[in-house]
């Protein structure tokens, strides 16, 4: 798997808050942190040992017991959570507090099969605000901004946890949901915002619009994105930050454990994703054996809620891959590592792993080609075959395409191993999304 280091252009960072401003938590120490998480995880393990049937269920077949939680790292000894665990009890059936007390629902499609249903209490929604919060302010956001707000409203966590963040941090919310393109550029140029939160891959399109317009982003009022829901690069950061003029940070989060705001990258330091260690436990995990892995080593997200109330969860296996570092811009809480794909986005090519995001980092540095692209996976004879679409840039001549593609199959041969077929199409070709882009179709005849 690939770690791109950062380039300097990338770095290019915000102003930092003042201390001030800061949650009193977000500047404790490490030991204080420690002492607060093992307070805090022994109520969470009881509270889902004790409303949970799955819960309890699960502890007594593995033999633990909330009272063998003495120590963060007797964690390890209890059972991980997956999202089937979630589907076996559709809908409510993860719920730890009776339905008066449950305030508010999200659930989360998948790309198959039922969805998964998640709850929050009033307190539940006021962590979920304050988090959200912090995560904007920690992006660069201050009181008095106004917020664009284009994650989608409804059943998915992203417009509704955006949104109460930023009334809590004391912006001013633009509540414009995805889609209706055209009208997003219009609403930035005419009530303009200063910061934007969006998909990354719909804030490309938002990008196309302004350019279709005759309009230049950079000229806009926009000086901070905030970006998530779908993995990006380090490329995507540097196309988007010289396209529009603004600095691009990530923030990270997921439906079953509260939404957007677990982990938030500083805009001073652009250097991974800080988990808010006190709401969340972070853990990574090898996919294969489920063993926990020390800090700094690659695998899977395991993440335990430490205070929700409504729907608690214990090591919930997120799927997604990254690792885990030491503290930065906020000491106690460690870093994340920008994701770099999910265990459900690998593609298995002929025996060789790749991952989307291996492909964005080629694409994004070969000169002429737009970030724009899809892959297909189809059957040739007996032969699997992985298709990488890319649309040229509209201002780039159609005698270099031939080029460029050669440029990326030999960039994918080098850092992956691998043969990929590359296509370069005309400009505005290939699907966009209005929220999570779906990058991959697998056609491949099965036998
Ligand atoms: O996507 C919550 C969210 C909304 C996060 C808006 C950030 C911004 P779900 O729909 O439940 O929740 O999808 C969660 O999306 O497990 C990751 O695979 C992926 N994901 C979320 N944030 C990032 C990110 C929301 N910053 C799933 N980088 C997660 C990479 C991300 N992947």
């Amino acid at each position: 798997m690939t770690t791109t280091e950062q380039t300097p252009a990338a770095r290019r960072v915000g102003e930092a808050p003042d201390p001030a401003l800061l949650d009193p938590v977000e500047r404790i120490g490490v030991d204080e942190l420690r002492a607060l998480q093992l307070e805090r995880l022994r109520w969470s393990l009881r509270h889902a040992y004790e409303n949970v049937p799955h819960y309890r269920r699960a502890f007594d077949a593995a033999g633990v017991h909330p009272d063998d939680c003495r120590e963060l790292a007797d964690l390890a000894r209890f059972p991980t959570t997956s999202k089937g665990d979630l589907r076996e009890n559709y809908p409510f059936g993860m719920f730890a507090v009776p339905q008066d007390r449950v305030r508010r629902v999200h659930a989360s499609s998948g790309t198959t099969g039922t969805p998964t249903v998640v709850g929050y209490t009033e307190r539940d929604l006021d962590t979920w605000a304050s988090v959200m919060a912090r995560s904007i302010r920690a992006a660069g956001g201050r009181p008095g901004d106004r917020l664009h707000n284009a994650y989608g409203y409804g059943l998915f966590t992203g417009g509704l946890g955006a949104h109460y963040g930023a009334e809590r941090l004391g912006c001013t919310v633009i509540p414009v949901s995805g889609g209706m393109t055209p009208r997003q550029v219009q609403l930035i140029r005419d009530f303009e915002p200063r910061i934007i939160m969006v998909t990354p891959s719909y804030m490309l399109t938002v990008l196309d619009e302004f350019e279709k317009q005759g309009l230049d982003p950079r000229a806009s009022s926009l000086e901070i994105g905030i970006f998530g829901a779908e993995p990006w690069t380090e490329e995507m950061r540097r196309e988007m930050e010289e396209r529009a003029g603004i600095h691009a940070v990530d923030v990270y989060g997921l439906s079953e454990v509260i939404g957007p705001g677990v982990a938030q990258e500083c805009v001073e330091t652009k250097d991974g994703l800080h988990v808010w260690e006190d709401h969340f436990y972070p853990e990574v995990i090898d996919p294969i054996t489920g063993e926990v892995l020390p800090d700094g080593e690659e695998g899977e997200l395991a993440l335990t809620s430490l205070t929700k109330a409504a729907m608690p969860v214990v090591r919930y296996r997120t799927r997604d891959l990254t690792r885990l570092l030491p503290g930065s811009a906020r000491p106690a809480f460690r870093r994340m590592r920008k994701i770099t794909g999910r265990t459900d986005d690998m593609i298995i090519l002929r025996g060789v792993n790749l991952f989307p995001t291996q492909i964005e980092e080629i694409v994004l540095r070969t000169p002429g080609l737009s970030p724009h692209f899809a892959l297909e996976l189809v059957t040739r004879g007996r032969m699997d075959h992985l298709v990488c679409r890319v649309e040229a840039r509209p201002d780039s001549p159609a005698d270099g395409r031939a080029a460029a593609a050669a440029v990326v199959a030999q960039g994918v041969k080098d850092t992956v191993g691998t043969s990929i077929e590359v296509l370069v199409v005309d400009p505005e070709t290939l699907p966009r999304s209005v929220g999570k882009l779906q990058r991959f179709a697998d056609h491949r005849e099965r036998a």
